[in-house]
């Protein structure tokens, strides 16, 4: 019987992050810290004031460097799938107590504002990228950077491309708003 409690408490955890890897067609898979550092340095010293958003922010990983990184800025990672968001709280409690500014919120990415973004950062997958493209195009301010890991914002001109040192030569692309858009 006690076997069989233990197998639940470690199936339901999987079961819930299955349901919600077909709910939203991403797993919960982070980005490593070659592509993380390789973000960094593409990324302005400074963009005081702003809002950084991380869209599917998973265990928290990249929106803890976001946050490390830009310690003026406030950090909204916005997750959808219960255990890595989580997981992810508890990394954002602990930044907090060292002053960083971030929050995670179990929030879909769709119906969250982005009118105050400086910076927004995904790492999602094509056809997430193809719905966010019109939402970025309405919502996004003048002079705020969006950057995505391996997956390319359909249609927009990167102001910067460079692949990380990984093993999958990650792709990262970063744009800026309007100068990326060819049409607005
Ligand atoms: C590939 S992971 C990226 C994790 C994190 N950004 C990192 O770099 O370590 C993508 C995450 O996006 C989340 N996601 C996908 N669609 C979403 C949506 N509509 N709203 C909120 N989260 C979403 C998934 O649950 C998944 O955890």
């Amino acid at each position: 019987m006690t076997l069989f409690l233990i197998f639940m408490a470690a199936l339901v955890p999987v079961i819930a992050i299955v349901i919600h890897t077909l709910l939203t067609g991403s797993p919960p898979t982070p980005s490593s810290p070659k592509v993380q550092a390789k973000l960094m340095a593409m990324l302005p010293d400074a963009l005081d004031g702003s809002v950084i958003y991380e869209l599917g922010s998973g265990w928290g990983g990249l929106a803890v460097a976001l946050s490390k990184r830009y310690p003026r800025c406030r950090v909204i990672g916005l997750e959808r799938s219960h255990l890595p968001w989580l997981i992810s709280r508890m990394r954002g409690a602990l930044r907090r107590r060292h002053g960083g500014d971030l929050t995670f919120l179990r929030q879909d990415i769709f119906t969250t504002p982005l009118h105050e973004a400086g910076l927004v950062c995904c790492y999602l997958l094509s056809p997430t990228m193809e719905k966010l493209r019109p939402k970025f195009q309405h919502e996004l301010p003048h002079g705020s950077r969006v950057a995505c890991l391996n997956f390319a914002v359909p249609h927009w001109k990167p102001v910067q491309t460079q692949q990380a040192t990984d093993l999958y030569a990650t792709k990262i692309y970063l744009y800026r708003v309007p100068d990326s858009i060819p049409y607005r």
